[in-house]
């Protein structure tokens, strides 16, 4: 079951569907999920929050602060904690307000500000149910993509008998599994990254230029895994024969002075970068425009130094997430360590050309975490296999509550 050691985040709206939700809170804990609950003022006229609070184990929250000692319920946090929103039972009400950006309070300000998957379980009589306007907010909600569960048929508190009965608590927790199975790549929702692949190209003159043997597949592969756990992902790419990965936007370079301006061009806005390109860390000082004839003996090109495109987004970093390769082929984990610290990176991926499998061109690699809480080796694996574990470490950095 998908719900196992999730964060369920349960908003209650003033409807007499509202004791359902205490059922599906229940339900929720039983299947091992973590629930926290959101009540609107009104759904406290219908079921009680010390109700609410045992069943969830957890204190509810329906101010946007404790009247007793002040403490801030920060609508943001809970979000973020979330890794499912469902409003059971979601009232007409709360559905227009939720269709039209009204937040008035702190179940509505937590849907706006909320990046996990958003499920509604409407709960009214049949002929709000039915009114076209009614049907015209679920429409739009359902274009943002909130999921709805939809009302049963039956009798309803009115005494009518129609659609508009909020679904069982059983079925609903079914639906929010389900949810998040669908989901469960999509942790990244929201969030913006730059990625830089390949090999970075210096040219000599018009014919010749120093290079090195990256294929920028490692990149690739991260780019490609980020964009489908449904972050916005930027491929800066040097030269490489890959296709671009499906739903990411690739800019193209050549040299480490044009990747580090397409980079610095972006990086305000990211939420996160990580810097996959072998850059050449020297170019040719002069560039000559016409080809460069061989004479008698020897020749020597000088080189000057190339920016530091990781390092200098480590400056600016603030709270965002910067990952960096080191590709070593002696004292690698010391050396890793040193590139962490030096550009401000919180994750470095270390490989060595010692390992059998790892490195440039093959379809393998063989990859320690180094970080600053330690080191963490895992075996040959495909480099999938690799971007999707450090997709999952950037998933584990933005969590925070
Ligand atoms: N990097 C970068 N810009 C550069 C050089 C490197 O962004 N001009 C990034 C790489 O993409 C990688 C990390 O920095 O994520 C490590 O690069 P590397 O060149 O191996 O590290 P250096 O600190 O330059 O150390 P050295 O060359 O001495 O190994």
């Amino acid at each position: 079951m998908a719900l196992k050691g999730k964060n369920i985040l349960v908003g209650v709206t003033g409807s007499i569907a509202a004791y359902k939700a205490a059922i599906l809170v229940r339900c929720l804990v039983k299947e091992g999920a973590s629930v926290r609950v959101v009540m609107t003022a009104a759904a406290k006229e219908f079921i009680t929050p010390l109700t609410m609070a045992t069943l969830a184990k957890n204190p509810i929250y329906v101010e946007f602060f404790n009247p007793e000692n002040g403490d801030w319920h920060s609508h943001v946090s809970l979000g973020e904690w979330a890794d499912c929103f469902v409003i059971a039972p979601a009232t007409a009400n709360t559905l227009a307000k939720m269709a039209y950006g009204i937040a008035d309070n702190l179940l509505l300000t937590t849907y706006l500000s909320a990046r996990c998957p958003v499920m509604v379980a409407p709960a009214m009589d049949l002929d709000m149910y039915s009114h076209p306007t009614t049907g015209e907010n679920l429409a739009k909600l359902a274009s943002v993509g909130v999921a709805i569960v939809e009302p049963e048929e039956g009798e309803l508190a009115s005494g009518l008998s129609g659609k508009g009965r909020m679904a069982e608590p059983e079925y609903i927790t079914e639906q929010i599994s389900k949810l998040l199975d669908g989901a469960e790549k999509k942790t990244l929702n929201g969030r913006r990254f730059i990625v830089t692949a390949g090999a970075t190209i210096e040219p000599i003159d018009p014919v010749r230029y120093i290079t090195n043997h990256s294929t920028g597949k490692m990149g690739y592969a991260i780019a490609e895994e980020l964009a489908s756990r449904g972050a916005e992902v930027t491929l800066i790419s040097g030269r490489t024969a890959l296709p671009t990965p499906k739903g990411v936007e690739r800019v193209d370079v050549l040299s480490a002075e044009e990747m580090y301006e397409a980079v610095k061009a972006r990086w305000e806005g990211c939420d996160g970068g990580v810097m996959c390109a072998a850059v050449a860390d020297y170019t040719p000082a002069e560039v000559s425009p016409v080809k460069v004839k061989k004479s008698e003996g020897d020749m020597a090109i000088r080189l000057r130094r190339t920016p530091d495109i990781a390092a200098s987004l480590g400056a600016v970093k603030g709270d965002r997430l910067l990952i960096g390769f080191a590709l070593e082929t002696d004292h690698e984990e010391e050396n890793a360590q040193g590139k962490l610290e030096r550009k401000n990176f919180d994750l470095v991926v270390l490989n060595s050309l010692r390992d059998k499998g790892a490195g440039f061109g093959g379809d393998t690699n063989k990859v320690t975490f180094v970080t600053r809480d330690g080191m963490e080796s895992f075996p040959l694996e495909q480099k999938s296999d690799v971007a999707r574990r450090i997709a999952a470490f950037a998933d584990s950095f933005f969590k925070k509550f």
